[in-house]
């Protein structure tokens, strides 16, 4: 089927079952819908008015017949839904293994980060054979992030993160296609996803010039791998003068984040939040939404001060505080 030049190439692991939900629906719709129609047709000739056609001995009620057509279509869709329902848990369920890549969506283009510190614009790098998670958000309005190939497509909003994941199955260059009608230049948001062999791209990596280097001011080495996401994140809490309330070894006039991701939040209004990395985003933008419990309102807003690229940054030097 990969042949038919209208059918994308399938490349991921969702790529198979996929098709096969689709031709089954499909099939099925075809199984009732043809016989139906060819039946309307033979009918209507058969008895059209003025024909001698025998019209005697007419059914009027058969429960067998009844039955027959309440059950058999209740397994169908019953089976169908079950079916997709699970590739659907499949789909959205990111799996614990594998790597992260960070995407921002803006008016007109991708751009991705590597907790490692590699960014690309419109393009991104992945080896094949090994899940891919996505965390996904948009600096201005909504977008979807559209791999054909993977059978993968997430819309991409202002504000929220989403995520997504995949596991590339071949090597080679893929489309990706921009979903959501986001303005004028929206035919052209697109890019390509390289799928390279575990080696090569071990390479692409070690070749590739760092691109959040550059924000490292001259002279301070940040405790976390210099050049990395996490790294820049070091560099941002201490430049926003993060550092000076939420001290690491806590006492500090906010709480300290170390160990933060993950654990869940007792707030001052009584209730508790799971502090996952939409709650670390909206407290940096929106501090006074949700106030820790014990501690006072008195953190400024860093709305304007910080990108959504700075914001996973810092993020991922949270995350990384965790596992110190
Ligand atoms: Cu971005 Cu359409």
């Amino acid at each position: 089927m990969g042949s038919l030049p209208l059918f994308p190439e399938r490349a991921s692991t969702f790529a198979g079952p996929v098709d096969t939900l689709y031709f089954i629906l499909i099939g099925l719709a075809l199984l009732f819908a043809v016989p139906v129609a060819a039946l309307i047709i033979f009918f209507a000739i058969k008895y059209r008015r003025g024909s001698n056609a025998d019209r005697t001995g007419a059914i009027s009620q058969s429960t067998a017949i009844e039955v027959t057509w309440i059950v058999v279509p209740l397994f169908l869709a019953l089976g169908v839904f079950t079916w997709g329902a699970r590739l659907y848990v499949n789909i959205y369920q990111i799996p614990t293994e594998g790597m992260d890549v960070y995407i921002v969506a803006k008016q007109w283009m991708w751009k991705a980060q590597h907790p490692t510190g590699q960014r690309e614009i419109n393009e991104l790098h992945v080896p094949v054979g090994e899940p891919v998670r996505l965390t996904l958000i948009s600096q201005d309005v909504i977008h979807s992030f559209y791999i054909p190939a993977f059978r993968l497509k997430r819309d991409v909003l202002p504000g929220r993160y989403t995520t997504a994941w995949f596991q590339a199955t071949k090597t080679g260059v893929y489309h990706l296609f921009c979903a959501e009608y986001c303005g004028t230049d929206h035919a052209v948001m697109d890019g390509s996803i390289v799928v390279m062999e575990p080696r090569q791209y071990q390479q692409w990596l070690s070749e590739r010039p760092m691109g959040i280097a550059d924000v490292i001011p001259e002279g301070m080495t940040p405790n976390v791998a210099p050049q990395s996401m996490a790294g820049a994140g070091e560099v941002l809490f201490q430049r926003l003068g993060c550092i000076t309330c939420h001290r690491m070894g806590g006492g500090g006039i906010g709480p300290s984040l170390v160990g933060l991701l993950g654990k869940s939040v007792a707030l001052e209004n009584g209730q508790t939040v799971l502090a996952d990395i939409q709650y670390i985003r909206d407290s940096v933008l929106d501090p006074h939404a949700q106030i820790v419990a014990g501690y006072r309102p008195i953190m400024p807003t860093y709305e304007g001060q910080i990108n959504e690229e700075e914001l996973l940054q810092l993020v991922e030097y949270i995350a990384a505080l965790d596992e110190e």
